[in-house]
């Protein structure tokens, strides 16, 4: 009865620590993911997602499987309020040699293409979470994500500092 009891308390403890860095990111199967509101090419959106999001070693997001795929695609209709929109996420051929890379280095398997195209950028569609390539001129929506197991590698965001100023 007490053993039981200590390990129903172990796992409220395990579950509490894998919540997400922010409130407004979601998680599923270990990972967390969260939607940018802005629209940018897919280099200027994996630039954000390592740089700008100030949580723990960020990526633009890795869709391992189906589930993953509509999770997201259904968290993005609902976050920007539109059915029909393309969504970046980590999945991109080498310009050199057009091999298929996700961002955080995952091993390639899955791939949900509805229709595979000549771009080198993978962006999913909100109607049926499936993916097209594009250009990375394109200028889309974008989810980010990152595991809340990890370090953190940045300080909270605090208010920036205000520039000093010299005169003239
Ligand atoms: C892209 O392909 C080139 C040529 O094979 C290779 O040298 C380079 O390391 C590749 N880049 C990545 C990110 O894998």
């Amino acid at each position: 009865m007490l053993l039981n009891f200590v390990f129903f308390l172990s796992q409220v403890v395990v579950i509490a620590q894998s919540g997400c860095f922010n409130n407004g990111d979601k998680e599923i199967k270990g990972l967390c993911y969260k939607l940018v509101p802005q629209k940018l090419s897919y280099e200027d959106a994996r630039n954000w997602c390592h740089y700008q999001n100030p949580v723990t070693s960020s990526y633009l997001a890795y869709v391992p499987d189906a589930q993953t795929s509509a999770f997201l695609a259904s968290y993005a209709r609902v976050a920007f309020g539109s059915d029909n929109l393309n969504l970046w996420i980590g999945f991109n051929r080498n310009n050199s040699n057009r091999q298929w890379l996700w961002d955080n280095g995952a091993p390639v398997g899955f791939t949900y293409f509805d229709i595979l195209g000549s771009g080198n950028y993978v962006a999913e569609s909100t109607i049926n979470a499936k993916w097209n390539t594009f250009m990375n001129t394109e200028v889309f929506y974008f989810a980010c994500s990152y595991d809340p197991q990890a370090p953190p590698t940045f300080a909270p965001v605090s208010t920036p500092p205000v520039p000093t100023t010299t005169g003239n």
